[in-house]
């Protein structure tokens, strides 16, 4: 493993806690009730392998993450559904993600497998 890569690189690939895996995992226990096994939604609730088809074509990172910690709160894919906070999933190790702007911000080691496994799972 390399773990001079770039940050986000080396959290999505690497590091046990914050992979896809580890991600799916998390999926299957507080998210396929709602998007479904296949992440593919249904009425009212979105395709999560079409995020990055929604978003234009490449894969809104930030506003996934925004979505997952509650940051995002009131803006929704669909009018009159929104999705709940998942505060539970707050809590444990953090980790810090590089932004797009080259900052970096703390992120919990959860939320960013979540958002491994989402990217992993475009279509
Ligand atoms: C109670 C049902 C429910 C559960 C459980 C749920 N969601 Fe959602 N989710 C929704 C609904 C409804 C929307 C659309 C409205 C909104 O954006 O809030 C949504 C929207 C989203 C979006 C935004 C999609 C986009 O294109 O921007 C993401 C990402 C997402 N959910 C991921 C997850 C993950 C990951 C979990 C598990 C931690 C989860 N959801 C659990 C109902 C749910």
């Amino acid at each position: 493993m390399v773990f001079a890569l770039p940050l986000v690189v080396a959290l999505a690939g690497c590091s046990p806690w914050t992979s896809p895996q580890a991600g799916r995992a998390l999926y299957d226990q507080n998210c396929a009730a709602c998007h479904g096994a296949d992440a593919r939604g249904g009425a009212q609730v979105p395709d999560l392998t079409q995020i990055t088809a929604r978003a234009g074509g490449s894969y809104p990172q930030m506003r996934v993450l925004d979505k997952l910690d509650g940051y995002a709160r009131g803006q929704t894919v669909y009018d009159g559904a929104e999705m709940p906070n998942f505060g539970d999933l707050l809590t444990g190790r953090l980790t810090r993600v590089q932004t797009p702007s080259g900052l970096s911000r703390p992120m919990p080691e959860k939320i960013i497998a979540l958002d491994a496994y989402l990217r992993s799972i475009q279509r």
